[in-house]
């Protein structure tokens, strides 16, 4: 699976995965263009060369010293359950590590049981869960992973 920073030209198709795997419940367009110009480095596109791109990860820095957290993870539905997330992830993982970090972050929905089930696969561990995070009837796991010793 062929796993790449994005260039400026495909953020159209970022978005269009978006899009395609949230629905109505997007990051805006504008939100990758600002990824891009801030966190590059931890803006990773799965392209596997059918003309549009399978798949997305977006991590980025911060307050906590050492911990980079990773902020959205999409992958099309016809491209799943072959690997494209978990390569995704790892690719992401490895370049915080490069950087540094001591340990990754994420939130996920409670009820999506196939990111909750990659993310453990990858040795993240529950480490909070609020009712509300995003609002009421959105709750969150706050989920982590060491990498020190890794
Ligand atoms: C979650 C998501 C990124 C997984 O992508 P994927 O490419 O299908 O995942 P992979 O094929 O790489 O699977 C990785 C691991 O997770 C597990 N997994 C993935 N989806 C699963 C599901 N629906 N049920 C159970 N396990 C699942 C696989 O068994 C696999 O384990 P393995 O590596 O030990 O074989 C994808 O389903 C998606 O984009 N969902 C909608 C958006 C989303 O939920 N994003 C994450 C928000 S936090």
């Amino acid at each position: 699976m062929p796993i790449r920073h994005p260039l400026l030209v495909d953020l159209p198709a970022v978005y269009a995965v978006e899009q395609a795997v949230f629905g109505s419940h997007v990051y805006p367009d504008f939100f990758f263009r600002q990824a891009f110009d801030l966190w590059r480095g931890l803006f990773l596109v799965a392209d596997s060369g059918a003309g549009e791109l399978d798949g997305y990860i977006v991590g980025a820095m911060s307050e906590e010293a050492g911990v980079l957290w990773i902020v959205s993870l999409a992958v099309r539905e016809r491209c799943r359950g072959q690997g494209v997330g978990r390569a995704l992830s790892i690719a992401l993982i490895a370049a915080m590590r490069a950087r540094g970090a001591e340990a990754v972050k994420l939130t996920v929905d409670p009820g999506n049981s196939g990111a909750v089930a990659l993310y453990s696969r990858l040795g993240f561990e529950v480490v909070g869960e609020e009712a509300a995070y995003f609002g009421e009837g959105e709750a969150r796991l706050v989920m982590r992973l060491a990498l020190a010793g890794r």
